[in-house]
Parts: structure tokens; C-alpha cells; sequence
């Protein structure tokens, strides 16, 4: 078999770290792979898979290298206005004055962030929702995150955000798109590793959004989610990926296909 050393490696690193073993993307995993070994002064794939049985560092460092970024802005688009009917709902009916409270774990370059702000701004100025907000957008990539603060991007990442919010937030210039300083006005961007730092406070919304309930084992996700739960408001809304389902019995009741709701203790 070609690349022979390479297969081994992650046939059998992949489900020992916690991920699923998925025959895909070979390539370009093969040539990001690579790059690290040598970063690392490592020439032999058999060498690089001793190493990362007994050194933590290389391992954190092999797991960045492998995490996908790609992201863009209201991802799936169809789902976030079924966010913002949910987000209605639970805030219109029984308006109170604290401030609602959302995570976006896993948040790459910022894009699901300044998402839910847009969100946030519409349902206030269409007199849906009174409550202020805040919002925190965390990620274990630093390079994600220094493009969260840049606020330019490329078409290709604009394409699903509707027209009336694409023209009200965006500003053209030689075919790169800045989007307003106000979008970010409530968001705070920190780096965090979900599944091994201190959970970062309580929330109302929590996004979880092709990460762990994607490239991550089940037994992982169960118990990520035991503690997200933790980190939750009662009734907590939890809004994952179109592809994503939540483990059953983890104390999620689903509200619409992408979008759960935290049950009661
Ligand atoms: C495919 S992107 C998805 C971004 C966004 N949530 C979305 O749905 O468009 C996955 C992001 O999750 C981040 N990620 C994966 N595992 C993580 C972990 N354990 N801690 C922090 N970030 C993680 C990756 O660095 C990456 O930026």
C-alpha cells in the first residue's frame, strides 16, 4: 500500500486520541502531517507515531494541524432563521432584563460570532427582542482568530448571508468585503481549547458547529456534552451543524433539526 506509514498513523493515533478514523481527504491531511513532522525535525512516519504516544505537546500540536477552519458566514443559512424563530420564542414570551449570554465554540475565523450579532441586531430592530446581548466566540487556532479581528473577507464566505443584511453590514472594495466595526461591538474573541480548558462561563445559546460532533468519538462527545450541559442556562438553547446530530440521552431535548434545548435537571 502506498504512504503505508502514513495510514498506520492515523488509523491508529486518530481513535486513540478521540477522533473518528474517516478515509477522506488523504492528501491534503498527508502534506499537513508532513509539514509538522519536519517542523519538528521528524523524517520517518513510524518515528512521528512513538512520538505522539508519549509527548503531550507534539500531540496538541498534531490535533491543530489536523482541525478543518473552513467557515463562513450563516453557514446553512435556512437554519438560522429557524435560530431566530427559537430565539423569539423563548425571549419575547418571557422578555426579563439580563442580558442573553451565547457561545460559539468553535468559532474559526469569527464568522458564526458576527452571524448571531447580525441575528441579534435584526430580531431588535424588527421589535422581536428587547434583551441585550453579549457574545463569546472562542477557538484553538490562533491564525482563525487573527482573522476574526482583521473583519475583511472574500465572497465565497458572504455568499449565504441574505441580501437586505449582506448590503446593511458590508462594504465593498477591489472585490474584498469589510464588514461594519459595529457587528463586533458585543463579541469577545479568546483562544481556548473546548475539550481540554475550563469552560468559559454560563450561557444561553450555546453554538457547536462542525467540530466535536463531527470529527470527534462518540464516547468524547458524551462526555463534552455532560459538561456543556453544566455551562448552560436552564432551558439553554444548543444550535449544531446540518450533518451533526446530538447523542441520545444526553440531556438535550430537539427542538428542529440543528437546534436542542437543555431539559430540566
Ligand atoms: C470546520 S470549523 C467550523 C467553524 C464554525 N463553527 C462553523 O460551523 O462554520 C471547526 C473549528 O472548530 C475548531 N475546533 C475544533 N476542535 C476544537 C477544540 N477542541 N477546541 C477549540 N476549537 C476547536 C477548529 O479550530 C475550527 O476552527
Amino acid at each position: 500500500m502506498k504512504h503505508k506509514g502514513f495510514e498506520r498513523l492515523i488509523r491508529e493515533i486518530l481513535p486513540d486520541m478521540g477522533y473518528v478514523y474517516r478515509p477522506m481527504n488523504r492528501r491534503n491531511i498527508r502534506r499537513k502531517v508532513a509539514r509538522r513532522m519536519e517542523e519538528a525535525g521528524i523524517h520517518e512516519w513510524d518515528a512521528y507515531h512513538d512520538l505522539l504516544k508519549i509527548d503531550g505537546a507534539e500531540r496538541a500540536a498534531f490535533e491543530q494541524v489536523l482541525r478543518v477552519t473552513i467557515t463562513r458566514f450563516f453557514r446553512n443559512a435556512g437554519m438560522w432563521e429557524e435560530l431566530g424563530r427559537q430565539i423569539t420564542r423563548l425571549w419575547t414570551v418571557q422578555p426579563d432584563d439580563r442580558i442573553i449570554s451565547a457561545w460559539s465554540a468553535g468559532c474559526a475565523g469569527g464568522e458564526e460570532a458576527y452571524s448571531l450579532a447580525m441575528l441579534f441586531e435584526q430580531l431588535t430592530s424588527d421589535g422581536k427582542l428587547s434583551q441585550g446581548w453579549e457574545i463569546l466566540g472562542t477557538d484553538s487556532d490562533t491564525n482563525s482568530l487573527k482573522r476574526a479581528s482583521l473583519m475583511t473577507c472574500q465572497w465565497g464566505s458572504i455568499k449565504e448571508i441574505p441580501d437586505q443584511l449582506r448590503e446593511r453590514w458590508f462594504t465593498e472594495k477591489d472585490n474584498s468585503w469589510a464588514l461594519n466595526p459595529h457587528a463586533g461591538r458585543n463579541i469577545t474573541f479568546l483562544q481556548q481549547d473546548i475539550l481540554n480548558d475550563p469552560l468559559p462561563g454560563t450561557f444561553n445559546i450555546i453554538l457547536l458547529r462542525n467540530n466535536i460532533l463531527t470529527y470527534n468519538t462518540e464516547s468524547v462527545q458524551r462526555r463534552f456534552l455532560s459538561d456543556l450541559r453544566r455551562c448552560m442556562e436552564p432551558k439553554g438553547l444548543l444550535f449544531i451543524g446540518r450533518k451533526e446530530t446530538v447523542p441520545d440521552d444526553t440531556g438535550f431535548e430537539m427542538l428542529s433539526d440543528s437546534i436542542y434545548c437543555k431539559t430540566d435537571d
